[in-house]
């Protein structure tokens, strides 16, 4: 078996022993080494320790070494969030919104989500995988080693498993850990828009049957939302995704709060993502539930809409636990560089470097079934990491925004570059 052993790391971050998740002010802490040592076998972390007892620690010490003096070594990325499969760009939205239209009226006029849906229904599996790989390579290169994706751009039967099947052998190829996400329910097509109840029958009858069957998705998901699914439509996809055995997570409260909050508790949602309009009843009410979940912040989509940030402090302070992800997807966040996703949430969110530091692996990793696997430094663990360039500390990384700060990514104990 291959080792290589990082040696004279300036800080070691996020090294546990146990990765649950963490809520509320749990996710302050970040256990760290000072000039840390950290041994990969094969694709695993092996083990890791301080550079004062390096000597007695190893009997003889392996040949492949890597220096990392002045450098910070964490866990990569853990991306929970994503609709990385798509096609094109709708850099002509961003200027309509320039203009002053809203996100819902461009959905309105046959833009928005339905825009990339048609461009999907044009191409075949092959070009769609092909253009969604190079993406998912240049996220790796940005430190991302886990990632959640979505289908929701095909909203028919053929046009989903197209997506689902790129998903899955995008599993299948990419060293990337890879969670997928049946959306089937993202927005009504067209022909549907006056009659839901047709949709949503396909959805359940004819797509979610041949899903399970063909075991294309690990999560169902429902864009809850005014003009989108209302809560009670959410529901019975959400009821009906569970029933054949996928695991609930929900769109909820992006644009407006209608009662989805209400129905993430309802199923026991893995996840409620988005969250930018929270009245205060609702963070109570999540607090009250005693809800186990986790509540997933997109900033790079609210800052790309020019929407309010998600309250996260408020949200920390009523004991939830935040992963932060990049939602990466031609309309509302046309970025998968979760290093700027870390910096908004330090800077426009008011989150500890520290927390969001674990919002960003070890309850990244949660929020798709990863903890176990991924998301911090643990013997045992894949040995995905970031090795930084030379920096002063942890805050220096969302502080100085914008730069490229990563020196090295490893996924699975291999450079990758
Ligand atoms: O998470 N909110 C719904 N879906 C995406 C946007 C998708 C699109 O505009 O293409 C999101 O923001
Ligand atoms: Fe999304």
């Amino acid at each position: 078996m291959q080792s290589l052993l990082l040696t004279h790391i300036k800080l070691l971050l996020n090294t546990r022993s146990e990765a649950h998740a963490l809520y509320g002010s749990q996710m302050r802490e970040v256990p760290r080494l000072d000039n840390a040592w950290l041994l990969i076998e094969g694709c695993e972390i092996a083990d890791f320790g301080s550079m004062d007892t390096i000597e007695q620690d190893f009997s003889q010490l392996p040949e492949n070494r890597m220096d990392c003096s002045g450098r910070l070594v964490l866990p990569a990325w853990c991306d929970s969030h994503s609709h990385i499969v798509f096609t094109g760009s709708r850099e002509n939205e961003m200027v309509d919104k320039i203009h002053g239209l809203g996100y819902a009226e461009i959905n309105a006029k046959g833009g928005g989500i339905l825009n990339t849906v048609q461009k999907i229904n044009e191409i075949s599996e092959s070009e769609l995988f092909d253009e969604s790989w190079k993406r998912l390579e240049a996220v790796a290169r940005t430190g991302t080693g886990a990632i959640e994706i979505k289908s929701g751009y095909g909203l028919s039967l053929e046009g989903e498993l197209k997506m689902l099947r790129v998903i899955r052998r995008l599993k299948e190829k990419s060293s990337l850990e890879i969670r997928s996400s049946f959306l089937g329910a993202h927005t009504f097509p067209m022909a549907f828009r006056s009659n839901h109840a047709a949709y949503i029958k396909q959805i359940t009858e004819e797509m979610l049957p041949v899903i399970a069957k063909e075991k294309l998705a690990d999560y169902i998901d429902v864009f809850c939302e005014q003009g989108f699914f209302n809560p009670e439509e959410s529901e019975t996809i959400l009821r009906s995704g569970m029933s054949f055995g996928l695991l609930p997570k929900i769109h909820v409260n992006q644009l407006h709060a209608i009662g989805g909050i209400q129905t993430a508790l309802r199923v026991n949602a893995v996840s409620m993502d988005h969250l930018e309009h929270m009245p205060e009843e609702e963070i109570a009410l999540i607090k009250k539930s005693g809800w186990k979940g986790i509540c997933t912040l997109l900033p790079t989509a609210a800052f790309f809409l020019r929407m309010p940030f998600p309250p996260a402090r408020k949200l920390i302070e009523s004991g939830c636990a935040i992963a932060l992800a990049s939602d990466y997807n031609p309309g509302s966040s046309p970025s998968g560089n979760m290093n700027i996703v870390y910096a908004m949430s330090c800077i426009q969110m008011s989150m500890l470097p520290e927390e969001a530091l674990n919002a960003a692996t070890i309850n990244g990793a949660h929020a798709m079934g990863l903890g176990d696997v991924c998301g911090s430094v643990s013997r045992g663990m894949l040995a995905n990491l970031i090795i930084t360039q030379p920096v002063p500390s942890l805050a220096y990384l969302p502080y100085s925004f914008g730069s490229n700060l990563i020196d090295k990514v490893i996924l699975r104990g291999n450079l990758i570059g």
